[in-house]
């Protein structure tokens, strides 16, 4: 083994051995990278700010993943997710594709939602929980849409029909 491998080893083994917090489950190994997002960010800060920064979006993730664990058209989708790993690693893609000083160290979008079965419907029935979540935290319109334009061409990468 070269050198340079030794340490994105020992990232991995990292990143798959002990979860990040203790209430998360451990996942399958894989390499931690910002390109995981599925997405570049967003440049400069004005969205991150009108999205009311960290702490804005981490409140905007967890009524999504409430609403989306008790809305009946996608609740069977929840029910074995790991909720913390998910509000998580999801506030720090938000947060990164948005412009934050945040990294993500999730999987990418395909290994996430493997074996999930989605279909076009449950992502819009996703978006449209997001949409009600920002609303809720008072995000205007405009940089609603920035981050739904972002999420968008992701679909293609989870969605099976
Ligand atoms: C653009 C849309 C979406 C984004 C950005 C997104 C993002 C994410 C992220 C960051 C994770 C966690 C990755 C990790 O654990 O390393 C995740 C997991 C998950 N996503 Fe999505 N997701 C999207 C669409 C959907 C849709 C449409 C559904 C179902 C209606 C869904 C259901 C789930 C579930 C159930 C998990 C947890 C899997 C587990 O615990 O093993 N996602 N998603």
């Amino acid at each position: 083994m070269t050198a340079f491998r030794l340490p994105i080893l020992a990232f991995v083994l990292l990143a798959a051995g002990s979860p990040a917090f203790a209430a998360e489950q451990p996942v399958d190994p894989y390499v931690v990278s910002d390109a995981n997002a599925g997405t570049t960010p967003i440049q400069g800060d004005a969205v991150y700010k009108a999205f009311h920064g960290r702490e804005g979006v981490a409140r905007i993730v967890s009524d999504l993943v409430d609403r989306n664990v008790d809305d009946p058209r996608i609740s069977d989708i929840f029910k074995a997710a790991d909720l913390e790993r998910l509000k998580r690693t999801l506030t720090e893609q938000f947060c990164y594709i948005l412009g934050g000083p945040v990294s993500y160290t999730g999987r990418d979008m395909t290994a996430a939602h493997k074996d999930q079965g989605l279909q076009t419907s449950d992502f819009n029935f996703l978006v449209e929980n997001l949409q009600w979540a920002m609303d809720k935290e008072g995000v205007p319109f405009r940089d609603q849409n920035r981050l739904l334009a972002k999420l968008a061409p992701m679909k293609r990468t989870m969605v099976e029909r």
